[in-house]
């Protein structure tokens, strides 16, 4: 049998840890509003990444610089909003806004962001075959300690396949993403809770002698997301998450699928699992202004972008399904696919409370000009959220 390095250089062996390299995590319900008690939980989605969750020319004060998307940050941070959720992406998908082409770096984002705000919880999104679990468990690590225990970290496999061919190799079946990824996250766990060090030998990982230490602030680990809604990406999420992404369009779907993750996450793995979604919210005074800012989106959309993507999804193939095509182009450039809502403060609140009764926990949303978009919602929503009983 080979021999470690450790053993050829006659090292001491590292286990156990002395006591101060272990300290007592924090319970994670105290630290991290993900695991608050607000009934249905307010995140910000894709303010990382250039025009955000809309492929539109339609006006907007939103950029890429680190001083904006600091400040919208903040201003959440300061209306109690839950979380950040970053989109992790490496290029663009063309079209004439070549749609996410600037995109902040969400390990590196989030870092900053923790340090820059006080209570709201900061993810990352990390495409796992992008970085080794040793990399990404001591950086996640380390932005627990800079937060002070209110990282999340969403994962995801690569579904963009110009994006993973940028690191080289082909990118792996749908199936088998999810492989990849299981073996990914038991690592990953392994490294924030277990103490001394351990050897790793299994179909995509090797490792000797290896440990992290310090292990996260939040215990037993960070929060972790996840938005596998195909059979094996609820088969993931049901077995490691603590919160599922639903991508979903009507309530009643929203409803069928909130009781399958849930019962699943029970009844195979005794676990309990949140469901949220995300969209477009466009609130304004009057539903005619909303739905015609709804619209602008639409009208001055980037069907290039668009199109790229559904191409990309798999979805466009077929020009026998133009009407169906175009309705999906719509609901892109207007939100990335999510659930939009559209219409007055009372009708915002409405629809929240209707997304929450339908068993969604929360939901991460764009805005068309997320910084000043925010101080309305602050003014307008947030107080009737608290009068229906969905915030306090
Ligand atoms: C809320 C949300 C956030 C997502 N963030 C990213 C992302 O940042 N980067 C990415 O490549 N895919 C992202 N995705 C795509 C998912 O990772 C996943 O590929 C997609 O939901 C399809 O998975 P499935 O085939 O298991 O259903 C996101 C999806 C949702 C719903």
């Amino acid at each position: 049998m080979t021999m470690t390095a450790n053993e050829r250089l006659g090292l001491a062996p590292t286990d156990p840890r002395p006591a101060d390299e272990t300290r007592p995590l924090v319970d994670r319900a105290e630290t991290n509003p993900l695991f608050g008690d607000q009934k249905m939980k307010l995140g910000l989605f894709g303010t990382n990444c250039s025009y955000g969750l809309i492929m539109s020319h339609a006006p907007s004060t939103y950029k890429i610089t680190w001083e904006h998307t600091r400040e919208i940050a903040q201003r959440a941070d300061g209306l109690g909003f839950d979380v950040l959720v970053p989109v992790a992406r490496w290029k663009g998908f063309g079209g004439s806004t070549n749609f996410n082409g600037n995109c902040f770096e969400t390990y590196a984002w989030a870092a900053g962001l923790a340090e820059a705000t006080e209570r709201i919880a900061i993810a990352s999104t990390s495409h796992l075959p992008t970085v080794h679990p040793i990399v990404a468990a001591k950086a996640a690590t380390t932005i627990d300690h800079i937060s002070g225990g209110r990282f999340a970290l969403n994962l995801v496999m690569g579904w963009v396949p110009p994006e993973m061919e940028m690191f080289g190799g082909e990118q792996r079946q749908h199936d088998e993403r999810y492989a990849f990824g299981q073996e990914w996250i038991d690592y990953a766990i392994r490294l924030w809770t277990e103490p001394g060090s351990f050897d790793v030998a299994s179909k995509y990982f090797q490792g000797n002698d290896v440990e992290a230490y310090p292990k996260p602030h939040q215990g037993p680990r960070p929060a972790l997301l996840n938005a596998g809604n195909s059979p094996a990406g609820i088969e993931f999420s049901a077995r490691n998450v603590d919160i599922n992404f639903a991508s979903l369009d009507t309530l009643e779907n929203i409803k069928a699928y909130t009781a399958k993750v849930k019962a699943k996450a029970r009844d195979d793995y005794q676990r309990d699992i949140k469901v949220m979604t995300y969209g477009l919210v466009v609130c304004r005074d009057t539903e005619e202004e909303a739905k015609r800012a709804f619209q602008q989106v639409v009208d001055e959309g980037d069907w290039g972008a668009a199109g790229n993507v559904i191409k990309i999804a798999g979805s466009g193939a077929s020009q026998s399904f133009d009407h169906a095509v175009k309705e999906m182009q719509e609901r892109f450039i207007a939100g990335w696919g999510g659930y939009p809502i559209v219409g007055t403060p009372e009708q915002v609140t409405e629809e929240l409370g209707a997304l929450n009764e339908a068993g969604m926990e929360g939901m991460i949303f764009g805005l068309i000009d997320y910084n000043e978009e925010l101080k309305y919602f602050g003014d307008n929503v947030m107080p009737l959220l608290k009068q229906a009983g969905l915030r306090h």
